[in-house]
């Protein structure tokens, strides 16, 4: 029997990177439960469940209203069982217990605690769980082995745990700007990430890098982190070079999802009058006395400091792939990983942020621009602002 007057739900399309997804909807109140499941998951190491999670919570972020009855979720696509037993219960009962005991477990906590820490990853805190650490203190107190990057990620812990502003990103976006074109005129820096799908925070702010010469960005990122370190404006940075070789790491890699750009993993320092007053130059003197007093010692006090630990990716991108790379690195990541499964499973292509190479006629399909990139794939194109899968 076919409906009537459903006709969103019947044309909801099931791969993310088919529909429209605005940044704000009209369901996070089930989103937000079905995507403590994906991670909870994911802490799991099971990928299968955590993607079924993430997509079933998709398409009610594509929706154009509030699901009330499970009515409404007939004929759409990609909500399994377990998704829709969720649903229901929140719908009756106004939430899930399952979510709920989730949400409270020492385990969801502790991992959620633990992989916030810049560096971490879920393997690693997997481990310290079950060695019994509980919290970045524990990984000091106790004398943790720690690289590098995760000695970063505690040191500014409680900086990093705090959302990035889009105020602050703009800051961040003139340093990156005038540092890249201090060692290199003429390239062009482009932000990506949640900021160019227009998100209000985020977790770091990303920016792809590239000059319209082809060849002129090789060993860009040494520079650009060389000029930052002198004028003290790093805290951190690990850079990695580029590795991309068509013929080597072609069709056979290019679906996965990690690229061979020269990247930069980084925490800027950001001075607060800054990130707050960015259009007033005379801010600064009145941002001091308006401040918080300094209660404690000498120790990093986010609050009492007249700066932040923001954490930064920098990409630095060849001009024959910035299409790619830009569509690679402008997110969601749902919405890039069934980019990805679309080109595959529908099309006989890989996608990756380098390139595109269609298997059944055995060549790589050029891209100035994303536009082109979605023709290819015989796709309608989406905007960054819709691309909240
Ligand atoms: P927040 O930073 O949390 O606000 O969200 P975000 O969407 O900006 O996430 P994130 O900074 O983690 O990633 C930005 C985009 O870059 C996403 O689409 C990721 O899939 C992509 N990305 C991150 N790391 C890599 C990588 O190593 N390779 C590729 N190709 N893409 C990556
Ligand atoms: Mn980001
Ligand atoms: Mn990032």
């Amino acid at each position: 029997p076919k409906p009537n007057g459903d006709s969103t739900a019947m044309l909801m399309k099931s791969y993310a990177c088919q529909r429209r997804t605005p940044l704000k909807h009209h369901n996070s109140f089930l989103t937000e439960a079905l995507e403590i499941l994906a991670q909870n998951a994911e802490y799991n190491d099971n990928e299968g469940r955590s993607v079924a999670f993430r997509r079933a919570a998709s398409v009610l972020k594509a929706l154009p209203r509030r699901v009330r009855s499970m009515q409404d979720l007939r004929w759409l696509p990609c909500l399994g069982d377990h998704s829709q037993r969720v649903i229901k219960e929140i719908l009756e009962d106004g939430s899930s217990r399952e979510v709920e005991s989730t949400r409270q477990s020492e385990q969801y906590q502790v991992m959620k605690a633990l992989t916030g820490i810049f560096g971490v990853g879920v393997r690693t805190a997997d481990r310290w769980f079950r060695e019994g650490l509980r919290s970045p203190d524990d990984l000091i107190r106790t004398g943790q082995q720690l690289n590098r990057e995760q000695q970063a990620g505690v040191q500014y812990y409680d900086d990093l745990q705090k959302p990035v502003t889009k105020a602050e990103a703009d800051v961040i976006s003139d340093m990156v700007e005038k540092a890249v074109h201090a060692v290199l005129p003429g390239a062009e820096i482009q932000l990506m990430g949640g900021f160019r799908r227009g998100k209000e925070v985020g977790h770091d702010v990303d920016f792809l890098i590239t000059h319209p010469e082809e060849g002129k960005e090789e060993g860009l990122m040494p520079k650009i982190t060389n000029w930052l370190k002198e004028q003290g404006l790093l805290l951190y940075q690990k850079t990695t070079r580029n590795s991309y070789l068509e013929k080597m790491d072609g069709p056979a890699r290019a679906s996965s999802n990690m690229d061979r750009f020269e990247r930069c993993f980084s925490i800027f320092k950001l001075q607060k009058s800054a990130a707050s007053c960015k259009s007033s130059s005379a801010a600064s003197a009145e941002d001091v006395s308006t401040g918080r007093e300094s209660e404690g010692p000498a120790e990093h006090h986010p609050e009492a400091s007249g700066w932040r630990a923001v954490r930064v990716d920098l990409v630095v991108s060849p001009y024959s792939q910035f299409a790619f790379a830009t569509l690679g690195w402008t997110g969601s990541k749902l919405f890039e990983r069934e980019l990805r499964r679309w080109a595959g499973q529908e099309k006989h292509m890989s996608l990756s942020s380098h390139a595109l190479y269609d298997s059944k006629q055995n060549l790589y399909l050029r891209a100035k621009t994303e536009e082109e990139i979605f023709a290819h794939l015989g796709l309608e194109f989406i905007p960054p602002s819709e691309r909240n899968a």
